[in-house]
């Protein structure tokens, strides 16, 4: 049987609509989305809503406007070969310590309550590589969140296409949620966290499938001529990957990307690592897939449930800020670099997020003496 969404979503598609209506006051009291919104589509001449949301971001002179420049300046800023200083990293890591050294008060305060895993997946699970259709998780990996999912409910949130990421997870145990949350669905089987024996599904944005399709064609064809560009068509969004391209091709590729998008009214543009994303402008995110997870699993409103999301990205700090806004659960950023974070923790990379994953299923074995 077949349960598509619960009220929650028919609010959904309800927000759909007024976004479609409003969507400058929608930006101006951004609550789209906590990722940084590069571009909102739109023709220049016309006098839309998307227009003027166009000129609040000044982006509208000729020749790409700051916002763009900013953009690239940001990426090279954070790529790895330009550490931050000693002092400043020291001080963030003071603010935001290791998981794992904190392993022992993580527990404590998650005593007497239900954890619930949600995790991301590239540059979490797996290691950021260049080409990302081989973004592929170790076995060892793919081991560790099996053992982890027998444990506690647990969610990979990925700005990817669902069916995309769980080919590469490969685990039919697992909530997913791809397309940074707007497309959610349930265990297949296996999973003794599921509710009943309905699969959940939800789809907040399917209005736009024909949309995604035709923007996807239309960047193949404008990135053709950037060597290294790749488009990859995530059925609810879009992303155009920079990580093959050279660094003084970047705003090239940024300002074609711009020029697609300019016909496209609905949709947006946001950045995350090496990569830009069009997706719809809708009031979801990886923050608002967390809140409905918890919700179908039965858990809103509950004070004995404990949330730990890991993730990486831009994309998953409206996660970590919902945890943190709630007081509830904790939210751990993956990052090598000091960086402006709403995660109370940290860890390095993948392989320290594998060591924390096996630390807990190896607590909760010893506590259920399994
Ligand atoms: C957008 O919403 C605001 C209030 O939320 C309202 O004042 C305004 O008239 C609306 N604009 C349009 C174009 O519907
Ligand atoms: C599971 O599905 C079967 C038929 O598909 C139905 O008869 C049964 O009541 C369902 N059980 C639960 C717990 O929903
Ligand atoms: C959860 O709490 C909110 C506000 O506190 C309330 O409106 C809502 O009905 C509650 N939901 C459930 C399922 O109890
Ligand atoms: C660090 O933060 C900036 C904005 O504060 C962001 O643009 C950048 O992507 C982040 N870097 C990494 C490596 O996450
Ligand atoms: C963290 O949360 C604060 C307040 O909610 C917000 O202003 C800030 O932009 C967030 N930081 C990041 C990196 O998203
Ligand atoms: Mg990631």
């Amino acid at each position: 049987m077949l349960l598509i969404c619960y009220s929650f979503c028919f609010n959904l598609i309800f927000s759909v609509r007024f976004v479609e209506e409003n969507i400058t006051t929608m930006l101006e009291t951004r609550i789209i989305s906590n990722s940084e919104v590069l571009y909102v589509g739109g023709d220049e001449g016309d006098t839309s809503p998307g227009t003027k949301v166009l000129q609040n971001f000044q982006i509208n002179e000729e020749g790409g406007g700051g916002l763009i420049r900013s953009w690239v300046d940001s990426m090279r800023a954070c790529s790895p070969t330009r550490p931050k200083s000693l002092d400043s990293q020291s001080c963030w890591i003071k603010e935001h310590p290791s998981a794992l050294k904190m392993f022992e008060e993580i527990l404590h305060e998650s005593e007497g309550k239900q954890i619930v895993m949600f995790l991301d997946y590239d540059g979490t699970l797996s290691p950021i590589v260049d080409d990302p259709d081989r973004a592929f998780m170790s076995k060892k990996m793919r081991n560790t969140v099996r053992k982890l999912a027998d444990c506690f409910p647990t969610a990979i949130v990925s700005g990817r296409c669902r069916e995309k990421v769980s080919s590469f997870v490969k685990l039919t145990e697992l909530y997913y949620a791809g397309s940074h949350g707007m497309d959610i669905k349930g265990p297949e089987q296996g999973s003794k966290h599921k509710k009943g024996n309905q699969s959940l599904l939800c789809q907040p944005a399917t209005e736009f499938l024909p949309v995604i399709n035709e923007v996807y064609e239309k960047l193949v064809e404008k990135t053709k001529s950037v060597p290294g560009a790749k488009v990859e068509n995530n059925k609810f969004c879009a992303s155009v990957h920079f990580r093959c391209v050279e660094e003084n091709k970047w705003s090239d590729l940024a300002h074609q990307v711009r020029s697609v998008l300019k016909n496209y009214p609905k949709l947006m543009l946001t950045q995350g690592r090496k990569v830009l994303e069009i997706r719809p402008i809708i009031k979801w995110d990886k923050g608002k897939a967390l809140e409905f997870l918890l919700e179908s699993l039965g858990y809103d409103n509950c004070t004995d449930v404990f949330p730990i999301y890991i993730g990486d990205d831009r994309t998953d700090e409206d996660a970590f800020k919902i945890l943190r806004d709630k007081r509830q659960g904790l939210g751990i950023l993956v990052s090598k670099y000091a960086n402006e974070t709403n995660a109370s923790y940290s860890l390095q990379e993948p392989d320290e997020v594998m060591v924390f994953l096996e630390r807990l299923v190896e607590w909760k074995q010893l506590r259920c003496g399994s």
